[in-house]
C-alpha cells in the first residue's frame, strides 16, 4: 500500500474529521438534569395543552375504549381519557413519577414497567395503546414497539420527535437524566419512514397522519430532507395513527 494511503486510511481511523462533533455531543451539566418539575414548565403546558386540542378534534373512536397509556410521566393525559369514559391503564418506568401519578389520580390503575424490557401482555389487551412523548427517548424503539404492538387490539397512536430525512433512518441521541427523558441517556430521532416502517412490520397494516397538526411550532416546519432534528430552536414533531384495520376519518391522510 502507498505510503499517502496509509497516512489517509489512519486519518480516518484516528477520525479527525469523522468524531470531531462527538465530544461536544456526550457532554450534559448537572444542571441540566431535572426532576418532575420538568412536566410543569411553561413549554410543556404549551405542548400538553396543544396536543390535546389537537387529539380531541381528530375525532377518533376514543369513547370508552380501554386505553394504555405508556411512558404516562406524571399523567397530563389521564383526564382527557377518564373524561371520555375510558377504561385507562397507565405505565412509565420511574418509579418518582408513578409516585405523583398515583398522588393525583389513586383510583387509576399504574405500573412502574419499562416498555422496552418488561412484557406488557400481563396487563391484557387493550383497544388503544397511546404512546405520546415517549418513543424518541427509547434506547430499544423496536423491543417498545414489539411490546406495545402484542397488546393493541385498535390503534396505536403515536406522537415522536424526528429527524427531518426521507430514509428510515434513526439517530441516536444524547438525553439528560431529567425524569422526563431517556432512562440512561440514549435516545434517538427516527425518520417518519423509519416509524412507519416499524409499525408495519409490527402488524399494524394501516397507517396514517392527521392532515392539520396541532398549533405549536414543533408540528408546523416545512420538510427539507436535510437530517434536521431541530430548526430555528424548535423540535421536529410529528403523530402517527397506525390501525389494525381500514380508519374512515377525514381528518387523516392515509400514508400506508
Ligand atoms: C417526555 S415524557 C412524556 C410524558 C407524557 N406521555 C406526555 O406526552 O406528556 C417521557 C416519559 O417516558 C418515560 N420513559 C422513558 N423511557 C421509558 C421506558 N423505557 N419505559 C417506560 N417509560 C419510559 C419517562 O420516565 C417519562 O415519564
Amino acid at each position: 500500500m502507498a505510503y499517502g494511503m496509509i497516512v489517509f486510511m489512519a486519518s480516518r481511523v484516528s477520525g479527525t474529521n469523522v468524531f470531531r462533533s462527538l465530544s461536544k455531543q456526550l457532554t450534559f451539566s448537572d444542571e441540566d438534569i431535572v426532576g418532575a418539575e420538568a412536566f410543569e414548565d411553561e413549554d410543556a403546558k404549551y405542548i400538553d395543552s396543544a396536543r390535546i386540542e389537537h387529539l380531541e378534534n381528530l375525532m377518533l373512536p376514543i369513547d370508552g375504549k380501554r386505553v394504555l397509556d405508556v411512558g404516562c410521566g406524571v399523567g397530563h393525559w389521564s383526564d382527557f381519557f377518564l373524561n371520555k369514559n375510558c377504561a385507562l391503564v397507565s405505565v412509565d418506568a420511574r418509579p418518582e413519577n408513578i409516585n405523583i401519578f398515583r398522588s393525583h389520580h389513586p383510583s387509576t390503575e399504574s405500573h412502574v414497567l419499562n416498555v422496552e424490557t418488561t412484557s406488557l401482555s400481563p396487563l391484557g389487551f387493550f383497544d388503544i395503546v397511546f404512546c405520546y412523548g415517549l418513543f424518541y427517548h427509547l434506547e430499544n424503539p423496536v423491543m417498545a414497539l414489539r411490546n406495545m404492538a402484542a397488546v393493541c387490539k385498535e390503534m396505536l397512536l403515536l406522537e415522536t420527535l424526528v429527524m427531518d430525512y426521507n430514509l428510515p433512518l434513526s439517530r441516536v441521541v444524547n438525553e439528560s437524566l431529567s425524569a422526563n427523558q431517556a432512562l440512561r441517556g440514549i435516545g434517538h430521532r427516527p425518520t417518519p419512514s423509519y416509524v412507519v416502517f416499524l409499525l408495519n412490520k409490527e402488524g399494524f397494516e394501516k397507517i396514517y397522519t392527521p392532515k392539520m397538526p396541532p398549533c405549536h411550532p414543533d408540528f408546523t416546519f416545512e420538510w427539507r430532507n436535510n437530517m434536521d432534528t431541530t430548526r430555528d430552536g424548535n423540535n421536529l414533531r410529528c403523530i402517527f395513527v397506525a390501525s389494525k384495520n381500514k380508519l374512515e376519518n377525514e381528518n387523516l391522510t392515509n400514508i400506508l
